[in-house]
């Protein structure tokens, strides 16, 4: 179903998340005939290039971020013709009539700022001076949202002089993934796992999420941020929260986000015993961590493990152990829920332990795996086993799977359809650096050292110790 009309400028609109991100799922919701046939994208810029050029960029972006049998030269063509460029000066007053001229009344108009977020305030402030967004204008900024609390308020203050919050669309791309969508209706569709939702019969519940990448290439970047603040303060954050809040009463907006942001107030501070980080070592062909990070005595951590306690009534108790790093043995996100052993076994203690495992597998081969005890088959006698109950979104779907949208195709259409619920608001974003700070806070003021980790492997020994310490093990990268 086509959204409503709309004029898209996208700030930034040649920079690298533009032409990898953006720009493809645009014209894959194009060729899915989402777009309507007026809608247009105006790519705005500093660099000189007029509309002719700028098509060009977009042309040879899709060609090389799309997949093959996606590309389709007439199409493409069709596609292009929606688009348009104007240069801008975003620190200065250039260019912004010709924005003004450009744009038309009656449509829904969206600005995406992809751009860094030292821009936004300048960016908003010249929309309103010159005219140019209405009040149903919808204004859509990038992580990183700040690099700590006081300057994520900088970040709000600044917007929320030129917009009102019901206009800001902060992406967290991960909201935008299917299968995180996904954890939602499997919680609230289905009675059969809610009531199990609770410290009384979840033993724990591990979020992982493995890159095979390194930094190499974005090393400047990355060495500023590192990984809680890149991947733990937002991606992770906002899985942990959906997994353990309170059913919202409404799949609203403010419904979901005000259910998660309870979850975020509620997290214990953590001592730095339940904290590991770590650094990837250099293999025989590729650089260490430091090489990437043209530092050689950066204290940056690429990978982080986690063991957080939320207290309230439900989850108290209950601990969650978050994961994340480059060059991990494989590419892997997955959640799983740990359920408790059985509280007696009729079966006596050679049967063994068989706790049952919820896993959602957010990438790749999207899909839920319930593992189960059953009788191993045979007249061996009363043996048990564990096997899973498998559901691959491929399998379960078949040729819609194939579909299925990128996350960031999913999230400006929700912009463009003035839905807000798959995206952080303000408070949010506030009160997760207002828990990560200070535990970075505290690893800068003892001048922690990550640990060296193999390439390609799990991470840090000292990660797997943490669980080990508590009789527990995490799940297998795979
Ligand atoms: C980005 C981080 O937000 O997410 C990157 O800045 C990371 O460091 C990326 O690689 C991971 O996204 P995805 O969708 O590939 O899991």
């Amino acid at each position: 179903i086509p959204v409503e009309d709309f004029d898209l400028v996208i700030f930034g609109g040649t920079g690298d998340l533009a032409r990898r991100k953006i720009l493809p799922g645009l014209y894959r919701r194009f060729c899915s005939g989402q777009m309507p046939e007026t809608a247009r994208i105006i790519g705005a810029a500093r660099s000189e290039h007029d509309t002719a050029e700028f098509r060009q960029i977009v042309r040879d972006a899709i060609r090389e971020f799309s997949k093959k049998n996606e590309c389709d030269d007439a199409l493409i063509g069709t596609f292009l013709e929606r688009l348009h460029y104007v240069q801008v000066d975003a620190k200065g007053e250039d260019g912004w009539g010709d924005l003004r001229d450009l744009m038309r009344k009656d449509v829904v108009k969206a600005y995406y700022f992809s751009v860094a977020p030292s821009l936004f305030g300048d960016l908003a402030e010249r929309l309103q001076a010159h005219g140019i967004a209405d009040e149903d204008a919808r204004i859509v900024v990038e992580k990183p949202f700040g690099r700590d609390l006081a300057s994520a308020k900088k970040l709000n203050q600044d917007l929320a002089k030129h917009f009102d919050e019901t206009q800001i669309y902060r992406i967290d791309h991960y909201l935008g993934k299917e299968t995180v969508q996904n954890l939602m209706a499997v919680r609230f569709g289905n009675i059969l796992f809610e009531p199990l939702w609770n410290s009384q019969y979840v033993d724990h519940i591990q979020i992982t999420v493995a890159e095979t990448v390194g930094v190499g290439g974005r090393g400047e970047y990355y060495d500023k941020s590192g990984a809680m603040r890149d991947m733990v303060q937002n991606h992770l954050m906002q899985l942990l929260c959906l997994i353990a809040m309170e059913p919202p009463s409404r799949f609203d907006p403010d419904a979901v986000r005000d259910e998660k942001l309870k979850v975020i107030r509620a997290l214990e501070p953590i001592d730095h015993h339940h904290i590991v980080r770590g650094q990837y070592d250099a293999t025989e062909t590729e650089p260490s961590y430091r090489e990437d990070a043209g530092d050689p005595r950066s204290r940056t951590e690429s990978f982080i493990a986690l063991r957080c306690m939320i207290s309230n009534w439900r989850w108290a108790g209950t601990p969650f152990y978050l994961r994340t790093g480059k060059k991990l043995k494989a590419r892997a996100s997955e959640i799983a829920v740990v359920f408790k052993d059985a509280p007696h076994s009729i079966f006596g203690e050679e049967a063994g332990r068989h706790a049952n495992v919820l896993s959602i597998r957010l990438q790749p081969n999207e899909g839920m795996t319930l593992k189960v005890t059953i009788k191993e088959p045979g007249p061996g006698g009363m043996r048990l086993i564990d096997v899973p109950l498998d559901m691959s979104f491929a399998d379960a779907l078949g040729e819609e799977a194939d579909d299925i949208p990128d996350a960031y195709e999913r999230l400006i259409m929700d912009v463009i359809r003035g839905n807000q619920t798959l995206f952080m608001r303000g408070d949010e974003v506030q009160a997760a650096w207002a828990w990560t700070d200070p535990l970075i806070e505290s690893w800068e003021a003892r001048s922690d050292v990550p640990k060296l980790y193999d390439a390609y492997s799990s991470g840090p020994e000292d990660a797997a110790m943490m669980l080990h310490r508590e009789g527990r093990r995490w799940r297998e990268i795979k």
